[in-house]
């Protein structure tokens, strides 16, 4: 069903405070951890969102109690080979491709096949990312045409470590072949290039033998077998990735502020604030502190009186990567041209990302050129929509939707977008956020 959302007026300018839900990442990695904990484990705001709700399923499923409350969450870890299973089970990933790719590393000592399907988005990405290195440890793999789900794991018992070269600047990939590592006897070495280290640093937390050395362009990262995690209570920060959103809606109005509060701004996720300084926003952080090794802050942003064009430096692109179809969307308000560059990992997520950004800004009258992993957009300060717009058939791409009606709110037009339950993937509360600045 297409359940489309209809926006004909543009929001006024706004001062106002809000929140936004737990952290994807961190809700998953939480799921995945104190599903293999020796105990019971707790999560405060866990993100409540398909992609959670689908991990949530897939432990369910390895034979892990877990009771959802409205206000917390509790798992009833087994212990590290705790996992009971039936015979010919089938795990749904849906959308989740850091469900469907982390969880892997956990199972490749299965001792019965184990099918992984997912949803038609995940049906068109990329596994072999992840079953090449894991089939080195001694895991095996059957995929459809050798790259894509349903796939089926069949597990060994004896696995070795292997080394891995990490180098799209995939945390997805490099988690998975951490988890790996945790099963494996003796040492897996990872050389990965830079990207979120929320499992890095939950491994830290929990005293798990996990040894990193920080390169300048790479970590190298050193992990040995698990015998056992202790169990996890976590309350999850706010995400980033969703706070994108209202972080570019003030960038792009006059006369606005907006505070965030309690969210992860952890180093490697933040490449959006660091891009939006670099074309003018400006930011404060406030009640900065560390929680189980992530940076917290509420943040504040004001709205600039002129934005910037930026040739964003590639270094940042990882930082970013969930975040460039927003970011477009101020390039396409900035004065003069900015360039984007090395981003064909764009076109691996939910959709064809780097296609879609182009395609808004088509619908936006906003010049740009892309190719298969760069785009230049030549930004219209006065830019200003009275035209119709219709956005459909993007694969259910959750933040295609949110980053359109931003588009809508921000530039004006009539806009018709479909799938408005895109947004249970990872921010079932978007809209309800966006009443409660338009009040
Ligand atoms: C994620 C890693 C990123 C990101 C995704 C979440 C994670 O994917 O796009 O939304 O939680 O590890 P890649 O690892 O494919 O870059």
């Amino acid at each position: 069903m297409s359940n489309p959302i209809f926006i004909n007026k543009r929001i006024d300018d706004f001062n106002k405070v809000i929140n936004v839900s737990g952290d994807k990442s961190i809700s998953i990695r939480w799921v995945l951890f104190s599903s293999l904990a020796q105990g019971v484990s707790k999560a405060k705001n866990l993100l409540m969102s398909e992609d959670v709700m689908a991990t949530i399923n897939a432990v369910k499923k390895m034979g892990i109690k877990v009771i959802l409350n409205k206000n917390d969450c509790k798992i009833y870890g087994k212990g590290f080979d705790g996992y009971k299973y039936k015979k010919n089970i089938t795990i749904n990933a849906e959308n989740s491709g850091t469900l469907g790719r982390l969880i892997l590393g956990f199972l490749i000592n299965t001792s019965n096949p184990i099918k992984l399907i997912g949803d038609k988005s995940l049906s068109k990405r990329d596994f072999s990312r992840v079953s090449k290195p894991l089939s080195k440890f001694g895991a095996k793999f059957k995929l459809k045409n050798n790259k894509f789900l349903p796939l089926v794991i069949s597990g060994s018992n004896n696995l070795k470590p292997c080394t891995y070269f990490e180098n799209r600047g995939s945390a997805q990939c490099k988690s998975s072949i951490i988890f790996g590592g945790m099963r494996t006897s003796g040492t897996t070495v990872i050389r990965a290039k830079k990207s979120r280290n929320h499992t890095e640093l939950l491994c830290k937390y929990l005293n798990l033998p996990l040894a990193i050395k920080h390169k300048k362009n790479y970590d190298e990262i050193k992990i040995k077998k698990v015998s056992k995690i202790k169990p996890l209570n976590y309350k999850i920060p706010g995400d980033i990735s969703s706070s994108a959103f209202f972080i570019v809606l003030t960038a792009l109005l006059k006369k606005s502020k907006l505070i965030i509060k309690d969210v992860n701004i952890n180093p490697s996720r933040i490449g959006i604030i660091i891009i939006l300084k670099k074309m003018g926003v400006k930011f404060n952080f406030r009640n900065k502190r560390i929680y189980k090794g992530e940076k917290i802050a509420d943040i504040k942003i004001i709205s600039p009186k002129i934005l910037k064009s930026i040739n964003c430096p590639t270094k940042l692109n990882s930082g970013a990567i969930d975040e460039f179809l927003i970011i477009f969307l101020v390039a396409a308000k900035a004065k003069g041209i900015s360039n984007f560059k090395n981003l064909g990992e764009l076109n691996q997520k939910e959709s064809p990302r780097l296609r879609w950004g182009k395609y808004i800004l088509d619908q936006l009258g906003v010049k740009s050129i892309a190719t298969k992993n760069s785009i230049k957009i030549y930004g219209n300060p006065k830019l200003n929509i009275n035209k119709k717009i219709e956005i459909k058939n993007y694969l259910k791409d959750h933040r295609v939707f949110m980053t359109s009606v931003i588009a809508a709110l921000a530039f004006g037009g009539h806009w018709k977008i479909h799938d408005k339950d895109s947004i249970k993937t990872s921010f079932p509360n978007f809209l309800k956020t966006i009443k409660k600045i338009q009040k």
